[in-house]
């Protein structure tokens, strides 16, 4: 049998204090900073309990159908028989809620149950993997005493929590802090030089995305009903939702509300877990304004541009191929406003400007720009339209309309799609647990229709003669209309 994930990595053991995980005004700034699962925490109570006496009795239901798993969780036990039952739960939750309740109250829950079975996967697969051996010894007590931190704070919310499931979310919050503080590291990963517009790795890149490889591995060992519980949690739950509601969630998912479920600090806390993440994006706008002459003028349209990361890139890979930003337009479409807010900021940040004055966000989606995308091609001009890790968000058949429109099959020089590779797609519950609360379909990321499609790269690239599966997270692809291809 091959020696467990973290067995391989010779660490020593790690030690998660409860202050690590929910600080106290003491406490130093870097472990503050670094507690991001402190508010979730202090939401737990109010998971599955939103609309006050009609989830109750969902709470209960989940609950006791989620229940028996989670000692066999933390004991790594989870057997073919259980990962069915889970499956079961899942699909079972997801038509009765669809059936009994308004569509978005119906989704919001079919959000926490899956991010609830995949933090029971999650647990399974670290112990699993050995993870045990690099935890420290005294991480039991903090175990301990997060677990009655737990339960009292329910009893003050009045909400029932069991003896062992308040352990059990002790235990996971403990889990992820240890797989946190492993992977994720307090040195830039990734760095900018925002002269030169050079992108620089820290020589520890590899091992900040070694863990893809316990994902990973599960393309090759995992039971088609684990995978298929897997591709449920992340994928298939959008099944058979309609355009409104799939953008209301995703709205939501990006809002920056006090209900909103996560926090600030977690979604900092992702752009360093995934290095490939930022690093991709880089290389990507690197790579699209490199195939560009920097003569004919260029009208980039980035669908889904969010804070604007995308652009800046593009701004630095201008500057570092040292090309006239004068031919190129650049034009993003945004849904969520409070995305789109940080823009300036963003930019001003990284490249110690403010935005060029025509590189303009719009507050519109997919559907907007497919209403009226003449208002977005220009005549004339090379059009390429990009989707930066944003394909997977969009509503499906909106996509579909994309690459079948006739018209934009003629306007349009190619479109670009960098996005996480489609199996990272579905395994992504075996390292980011809590993320599997948003509305997403990584099918998106293979549509091609009639459209001739290029992967370029993936990243990060780990040769296969030394690994078994590759850690390939994120991919660029490119495609080229059916007519010019
Ligand atoms: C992971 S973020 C990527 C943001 C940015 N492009 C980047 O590279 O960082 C995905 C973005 O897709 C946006 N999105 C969601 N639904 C969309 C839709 N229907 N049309 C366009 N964008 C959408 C979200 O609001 C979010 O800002």
């Amino acid at each position: 049998m091959a020696k467990p994930f973290f067995h391989r990595l010779g660490l020593d053991p790690v030690y998660v204090t409860f202050e690590d995980i929910l600080p106290d005004p003491s406490t130093a700034d870097r472990i503050r900073e670094r507690a991001v699962y402190k508010g979730l925490i202090h939401k737990l109570p109010q998971f599955l309990n939103v609309n006050g006496h009609v989830n109750k009795t969902i709470r209960e239901q989940v609950e006791s159908r989620l229940h028996p798993m989670r000692p066999q969780a933390w004991a790594g036990r989870l057997a073919a028989g259980d990962f069915q039952e889970l499956l079961d739960a899942f699909l079972d939750f997801k038509a009765d809620f669809r059936r009994n309740l308004e569509a978005c109250e119906a989704y919001a829950l079919i959000n926490c149950c899956a991010a609830l079975i995949a933090q029971i996967l999650f647990v399974d697969n670290c112990f699993k993997e050995g993870l045990e051996e690099v935890s420290h010894p005294e991480n039991q007590e903090t175990i301990i005493r997060l677990a009655h931190y737990i339960r009292d704070h329910y009893a003050v919310s009045q909400v029932p929590i069991r003896e062992d499931d308040a352990r059990f979310y002790a235990t996971y919050f403990v889990v992820q802090t240890v797989f946190d503080k492993i992977f994720v590291g307090d040195e830039d990963i990734v760095s900018y030089d925002p002269e030169t517009g050079q992108v620089y790795l820290t020589d520890n890149y590899d091992f900040y995305t070694a863990y893809l490889e316990v994902a990973n591995s599960k393309l090759v060992t995992a039971s088609d009903i684990e995978k298929t519980l897997c591709y449920e949690l992340t994928t298939g739950w959008g099944d058979g939702i309609d355009a409104a509601t799939w953008n209301a969630l995703n709205r939501d998912y990006y809002s920056r509300s006090e209900d909103n479920f996560f926090s600030a600090d977690y979604d900092e806390h992702l752009d360093k877990m995934l290095p490939q993440f930022p690093y991709g994006r880089a290389r990507a706008a690197g790579d699209i304004i490199g195939a560009w002459d920097g003569v004919q003028p260029f009208n980039l349209i980035e669908i889904g541009a969010g804070s604007g990361a995308f652009a800046v890139d593009l701004f630095m890979a201008l500057k570092m191929q040292g090309k006239d930003r004068t031919r190129l337009s650049y034009r993003g479409l945004e849904p969520s406003e409070e995305m789109k807010e940080v823009y300036r900021q963003n930019f001003l940040n990284r490249t110690g400007r403010s935005p060029l004055a025509d590189w303009q966000i719009d507050t519109a989606g997919l559907e907007e720009f497919l209403e009226d995308y003449n208002r977005y091609l220009l005549n004339d001009v090379t059009n390429v339209i990009v989707f930066s890790y944003a394909a997977h968000h969009c509503y499906r058949p909106s996509l579909h309309r994309l690459i079948e429109d006739p018209a934009i099959q003629e306007q349009v020089e190619k479109i670009y799609i960098l996005d996480a590779t489609l199996e990272h797609g579905w395994t992504k519950v075996y390292y980011m647990p809590l993320d599997c609360r948003s509305p997403e379909d990584f099918r998106n990321i293979t549509l091609t229709g009639d459209w001739h499609s290029q992967t370029l790269w993936h990243e990060p690239f780990k040769p296969l003669e030394h690994y078994a599966v590759s850690r390939a997270w994120c991919a660029l692809r490119q495609l080229t209309p059916p007519k010019k291809a």
